[in-house]
């Protein structure tokens, strides 16, 4: 098959959407192959959503066709594949952030993407990395190929996606027209365009796959009980159950070894902190980088104590005149308890959602890391460097040969066990370092989630519009 490319504006619906007291009329272009080559046109399509008042000439706010910002949801959970966002309400019944984003006068560009589980008719599997980056940037240069005939400043892309899909958001910011991802564009026939974004949004970045295993053991290593749900086909249900259980000597020994490799990884990156004192580790784990973490953890306690939050039942941390002067970081961490048993991410028997993303068309499952390789208990094989190279946004921040996004916000609720702290607190760095401007706190109370504080992230943006 092969799709043309050029947007045809005839074919849309119209439908209204009402958030507070604000109703926009929109146009709803959907299921828009975004590739010439697709390899699943269930997913690399696109569902276009645009304020009807563009095509009367009409402003929303400050913004007119040509200055809308385009606001680019990612539903990418757990690297499986994720259809468009459409504008209406989510799981919880609130409006989720596609209608936000309309009745705020952003054009909604919502992206399919392939994921870890897809197959074609032959068994094979076609959503394995980078298939999910990839896609993202396709998507994009449609956009931009087509920017003539879609409303919207395709200079003003703003990407948005929480847990693996936040990790892709990052992705998408950090890696902006990087050589490494053309020859997969160039074999699903994207347009020849650039694929950078302006803003990029991340909810729990489940990201930095490859030291993912050690900062966890730096963050949770000392506890063996593990409280984790597992996601299982029931009938036809995908069902969560929970998992509890105990780690086993020998991922005991594992622990305490990936522990002992993370102070080594981070002192290399050279991170400094915004006074510009360096930020490392000692052979304990110890030292200004923890404290650091830590920081943010009493940054967010203390914006909770001035929300009215009752913090006296935990002990672990310390308020002086209204302030929150201490957290004791360990005990923090044994009050939030283990989810994922060592290794978290890079699974000794290839069970992890990780495992999956790095399989092949013919192998559903394999090792990233070499760490986890020579411990693992399947005798699984190693991805190649590269594959797992094009997953980290790690790899490119700072790079001189991409783009990467000028604002981000990144956001993990304090009590999310999914990756360690470290994780987003290390990209939020790395990215400030790089001279970029960056929004970053562990909302306090917040588990695994996102799109919780709509109003603050569309305020955000609003924010950087200006700038
Ligand atoms: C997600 C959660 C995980 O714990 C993980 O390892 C990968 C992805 C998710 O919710 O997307």
């Amino acid at each position: 098959m092969n799709f043309n490319l050029q947007f045809d504006d005839t074919a849309y619906a119209v439908h209204s959407v009402t958030v507070g007291n604000q109703t926009v009329s929109y146009r709803s272009y959907e299921n828009i192959v975004y590739v010439s080559h697709p390899v699943d046109t269930r997913y690399q399509i696109l569902n276009l959503y645009i304020p009807e008042a563009y095509y009367e000439g009409k402003a929303i706010g400050s913004y007119k066709a040509e200055t809308a910002p385009i606001f680019l949801p990612i539903t990418v959970g757990g690297y499986m594949p994720g259809a468009p966002e459409r504008p209406g309400l989510n799981r919880s019944g609130e409006t989720n952030a596609a209608a936000v984003a309309l009745s705020k006068g952003f054009v909604v560009a919502a992206p399919g993407v392939r994921g870890r589980t897809l197959q074609d008719e032959e068994g094979l599997y076609t959503g394995t990395a980078p298939a999910c980056i990839v896609d993202l940037k396709a998507a994009i240069r449609y956009l931009r190929a087509n920017k003539s005939r879609i409303p919207g400043d395709t200079n003003r892309i703003v990407s948005n996606g929480t847990s693996a899909g936040g990790a892709l958001s990052a992705l998408l910011g950090a890696t902006g027209n990087h050589l490494d991802y053309e020859p997969y564009l160039a074999a699903l026939g994207a347009a020849e365009e650039r694929d950078d974004v302006f803003a990029s949004c991340c909810y729990c970045p489940i990201t930095n796959l490859e030291y993912a295993d050690f900062a966890y053991e730096w963050m949770y290593n000392g506890i063996h009980d593990y409280h984790m749900v597992e996601i299982r086909k029931v009938g036809d249900e995908m069902t969560t159950i929970p998992v509890h259980g105990t780690m086993t000597a020998q991922q005991i020994r594992l622990s305490d070894a990936a522990k002992r490799r993370f102070p080594a990884y981070v002192n290399a990156l050279g991170l400094l902190a915004d006074d510009g004192t360096g930020l490392g580790l000692n052979e304990n784990g110890e030292g200004s980088f923890k404290d650091y973490v830590k920081s943010f953890v009493v940054a967010s306690a203390q914006k909770a104590l001035e929300a009215g939050t009752d913090l006296s039942g935990r002990d672990w941390i310390t308020i002086e005149k209204g302030k929150v002067s201490e957290v004791d970081f360990d005990r923090f961490v044994s009050f939030l308890t283990r989810m994922k048993m060592t290794l978290a991410f890079d699974g000794q028997d290839l069970r992890t959602p990780e495992n999956e993303l790095f399989g092949t068309p013919t192998i559903r499952a394999r090792h990233f890391t070499e760490f986890s390789k020579e411990n693992s208990t399947v005798d699984g094989e190693l991805a190649e460097p590269l594959q797992v190279k094009l997953m980290n946004p790690l790899n490119y921040i700072g790079s001189a040969s991409c783009i990467t996004a000028s604002h981000w916000r990144i956001r993990h609720g304090t009590i999310d066990r999914h990756t360690s702290l470290a994780i987003p607190t290390i990209l939020a760095t790395k990215l400030r370092n790089a001279g970029h401007d960056v929004d970053f706190s562990l909302p306090w109370g917040i588990d695994h989630a996102g799109d919780y504080d709509l109003d603050e992230l569309f305020a955000w943006i609003e924010g950087i519009m200006e700038k």
